[in-house]
This record gives structure tokens, sequence and C-alpha cells, in this order.
């Protein structure tokens, strides 16, 4: 079957056609993601209202350019799959609308996928890998770790309190007046920085409950950097080395907890896996971090491709396939929603 997907959750506009065959193996016909940062770029952050009209002028283009790519029409779509939440409302409106107008039109089933859902069973589609696993998802939006045990059935370990770490990234470069999205521009300089000059807190470490917090931090990155103004480029160099250091600390405890909560659950799992989503997880330091916690547990460690990490519309498709599985479409008055746990 084949399957067109829609995401229109946050700042990028993205249409994918992803094919899954009989014996459920997913393949990705299209996929094309347009990204708005440069039209938020001057603020910071993302600006709902900018990025709701964004999504608007560019989604029926991009809807054609993914069936182009394909080398399909309309008529050789089998299913529609749109994201409904969780997400900014008026993209989240955009994309489910349009949608259920193709679905209503063709008549198609239509799946309203949540957004964490795609993430989550993203690697069912890139490694083809087996209930169950663990999902750290770290974006601008969302940091959570989550038991993926089946379709349908998740567990969410923990979530932040405060700040999502792609947030707190950002929050950090605009403190230290470093461009948007900030998480690279952290990374490039934290390279040329002495991450042992200034010590910073790990929110939470230690602590037996699965949760993240980084607001903490990064008040404690605004004070550090007020108290040293006017800053020098070694001293913002030092300081995002500092951040990053606590960073991938904190990410070091908290999941190294997760990975013996899940032995403990699932003793019988020969091959377990962690699997990290989300734009933080192109930061090599992380990265690293978790390969290395991984092979130290005896864990798989799964990183899809970049393009699939990060917010794409192939992973909603594919969620969408997966849920046609089960045959359980969504009727076509089913609402958008701005929060949606999993
Ligand atoms: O998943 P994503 O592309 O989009 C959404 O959150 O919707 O994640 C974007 C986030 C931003 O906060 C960005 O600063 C962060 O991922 N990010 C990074 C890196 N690249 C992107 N954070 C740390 N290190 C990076 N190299
Ligand atoms: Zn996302």
């Amino acid at each position: 079957m084949r399957v067109l997907g829609i995401e229109t959750s946050c700042d990028e506009t993205a249409a994918a056609i992803v094919e899954r065959d009989a014996d459920g193996c997913g393949r990705i016909l299209s996929n094309v993601v347009l990204s708005q940062i440069d039209d938020h770029a001057p603020y910071g952050g993302v600006v709902p209202e900018i990025a709701a009209r964004a999504h608007v002028e560019v989604l029926d283009r991009l809807i054609g350019q993914a069936l182009h790519e394909a080398q399909m029409s309309l008529d050789d779509i089998d299913a529609v799959a749109a994201t409904a939440g969780p997400g900014l409302i008026g993209g989240l409106i955009v994309g489910l609308m349009t949608g259920k107008a193709i679905a209503m039109a063709g008549r198609k089933p239509f799946y309203a996928i949540n957004h964490l859902e795609g993430h989550a069973l993203t690697p069912r589609l890139t490694d083809q890998i087996d209930f169950p696993y663990l999902l750290l998802l770290v974006s601008g939006g969302h940091t959570q770790m989550v038991l993926v045990k089946g379709l349908g059935d998740y567990e969410r370990l923990g979530t932040t309190i405060d700040d999502a770490l792609g947030e707190a990234f950002d929050k950090t470069a605009k403190l230290l007046g470093l461009a948007y999205p900030g998480g690279p521009e952290v990374e490039k300089a934290a390279c040329l920085g002495d991450p042992a000059r200034f010590l910073l807190p790990r929110p939470l470490k230690g602590e037996e409950r699965l949760d993240f917090s980084f607001s903490g931090l990064k008040t404690a990155v605004r004070q550090l950097a007020t108290s040293l103004q006017p800053l020098s480029q070694t001293d913002v160099n030092d300081i995002c080395a500092a951040f990053q250091s606590a960073v991938a600390d904190t990410l070091d405890d908290r999941v190294a907890r997760s990975l013996a909560l899940f032995r403990r659950r699932f003793p019988d799992v020969a091959a377990p896996a962690l699997v990290v989503a989300g734009g933080v997880a192109a930061n090599k330091i992380i990265r690293d971090g978790l390969q290395r916690l991984c092979a130290e547990h005896g864990f798989r460690f799964i990183a899809p491709p970049m393009a699939l990490c990060t917010d794409n519309a192939a992973m909603i498709a594919w969620a969408g396939a997966e849920r046609a599985k089960q045959n359980a479409a969504d009727p076509l008055d089913i609402a958008p929603r701005s929060r949606w746990p999993l």
C-alpha cells in the first residue's frame, strides 16, 4: 500500500509517499521537506502565525512535488496520513484539513497521526526493528524517553518538566549572541572551548524518576554570561563547552537509568535497542555519548539518517501505513490537538 503523508506541526512543511509491502517492509518513494528557518530566524524562534501562513502558501506545491518525485498521481495513493498533533495549532489545521480534503475527494482512508508516534515508529521503517525498544526524542519541542511496546502501545518514561533540550540550546545561543537555530552554533563554539573552565549544574542527575529539566541550566548560563560582561569569544566558547558537557552528563544519567529499567522490564529481549530522534541527535558529543552508553549496557544504538530524525512527512506516512495494518482509519471530523501526549 502507498500512503501520502503530510507534516505541518512546527516550522517544516513536508509531504512524502511511503510504500509498505506485504511483508511489512517500508520504502520511501519521495520525501520533500521545506524548512521555514529563514522566516523565523530574525525572531530567534518559531512564530506560530508566520508558520501557519507559510504552510498554507507551500503545502499544495509540496504535495505535487512529492507525487511527481514518486512518479504517481493521487489516484495511485491508497491512504492519506496527516499530523493531527501535538504542535502549533495553526499549522496543524492546515495539514490536517488538506489531508482530509484529499482523502474525502478520493474516497481513501484517512489517518490522523500523533507526531510523536511518527518519530517513535521511524526505526521500523529504516531498520525494520521489532517491538519493544526505547526511544529518546530530543528536538526543539520535545524531550521524552518512551518505551515503544507495540503499535499504539507507548509508555512515556520521562519528559522535560520545563524546556525541551533543543529549546535550551536555542535559548543558550540567544543569550550568547549566537544565531538561530542555536544547536549547531553552540556545538561549533563548544568545539573550540574549554569544558573545564566553568562548572554548570546537572539538573535531576541522580534522581530516580526519569524526567528531564533544562531551565535551571539556562538560568545558570544567563548568570554566568552576565557576570562576565563584556563576553570575549573565548568566554562564549568556554560557556558553550560547559553547557554541552552538562547536557551530555545529564543525558548520560537519565539514559543509563532508562536502559536499566528496560532490562528489568524486558529481561528476555536478546538484542535491546535505543533509538534516538530529533534535531539534537545531530550533536556529535551527545550522539557519541549515547553510543558509548549503549555499548556499555549491551544495547544496539539506532540513529535513523538525519533527514528522518528531524521533522519529515515520511514518518507520518509510515505511521499511517502501520496503522492501516490494524484497519483503524479515523473519521473525517477528527480535530487537531495542540497537546497530545503519546
Ligand atoms: O527535530 P528538529 O529539527 O525540529 C523540531 O524541534 O521541530 O529539532 C530542532 C532542534 C533545534 O532546537 C536545534 O537547535 C536543535 O534541534 N539542534 C541541535 C543541533 N542541531 C539541531 N542541538 C544541538 N546540537 C546540534 N548539532
Ligand atoms: Zn518532531
